[in-house]
């Protein structure tokens, strides 16, 4: 089954042409890796499939919804519900503690508050943070705090969780340590990943890694 079906996305800057019609999609339980040129617009493409911008041309199917056509509180909605992001700077709230950080995107969810807090304190055990559930952000290490903001995005069990970077400030014990816990993710949830990568471990270890270039996808392949 497709997770995400993307077809001849087509974006633009100004009179820069960012992204040349890409096709590509996902399966549900693949990791897949994309990798490429700075500049080649990898970040560009994973905010256009995670819904956080719009193409110009071409279509999204998230789970089989047409997601390019969503606007206002149902985009907001949709995203809530089915879309994690992860980006390569944690961006947790600082007054808030990492359990606190993992919930907020469930209660937005309106989800009962006791079934928000059990699955977060599961997520957080599973990520190897039972004993960091009160602590703030700036009182755990990079690698903890990356990985509570893995915990936020899984929050509410989304269909693909979309990570832009997210090992490139860590160093490299912690980089591993992430991607081991991508592939547990995987195992114990089936849990779907698109991820951009610097990394060529990771991107050796994913199930597929698609080339991209000056806004094209190289690779055949791509389309599975
Ligand atoms: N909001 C924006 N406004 C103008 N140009 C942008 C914007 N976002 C990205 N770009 C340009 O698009 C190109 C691709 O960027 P990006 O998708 O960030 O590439 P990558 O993630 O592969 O490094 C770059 O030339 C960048 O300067
Ligand atoms: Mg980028």
């Amino acid at each position: 089954m497709s997770v995400l079906v993307a077809t001849d996305i087509h974006k633009r800057f100004g009179t820069v042409e960012v992204l040349k019609g890409v096709d590509l999609s996902i399966q549900k339980g693949e990791i897949v890796s994309i990798v490429g040129p700075s500049g080649s617009g990898k970040s560009t493409l994973l905010h256009i499939l995670g819904t956080l911008d719009k193409p110009d041309r071409g279509q999204v199917m998230l789970n089989n919804a047409n997601v390019t056509a969503l606007t206002g509180k149902k985009l907001a909605q949709f995203r809530n519900h089915h879309i994690g992001f992860v980006f390569q700077f944690h961006h947790l709230l600082p007054e808030f503690s990492a359990l606190e950080n993992v919930c907020i995107p469930g209660w937005m969810a309106g989800t009962k508050k006791q079934v928000v807090k059990d699955r977060a304190v599961e997520l957080l055990g599973l990520l190897g943070l039972s004993h960091r559930l009160d602590h703030k952000p700036n009182a755990m290490s990079g690698g903890e705090q990356q990985r509570v903001a893995v915990a936020r995005a899984l929050i509410n069990n989304p269909d693909i969780l979309f990570a832009d970077e997210p090992t490139g400030n860590l160093d490299s014990a912690n980089a591993r340590e992430l991607h081991q816990l991508f592939f547990d993710l995987r195992k114990n949830f089936g849990q779907t990943f698109l991820i951009v990568t610097h990394n060529e471990e990771l991107a050796q270890l994913s199930d597929r890694t698609v080339h991209m270039k000056d806004g094209k996808i190289l690779d055949a392949s791509a389309v599975a």
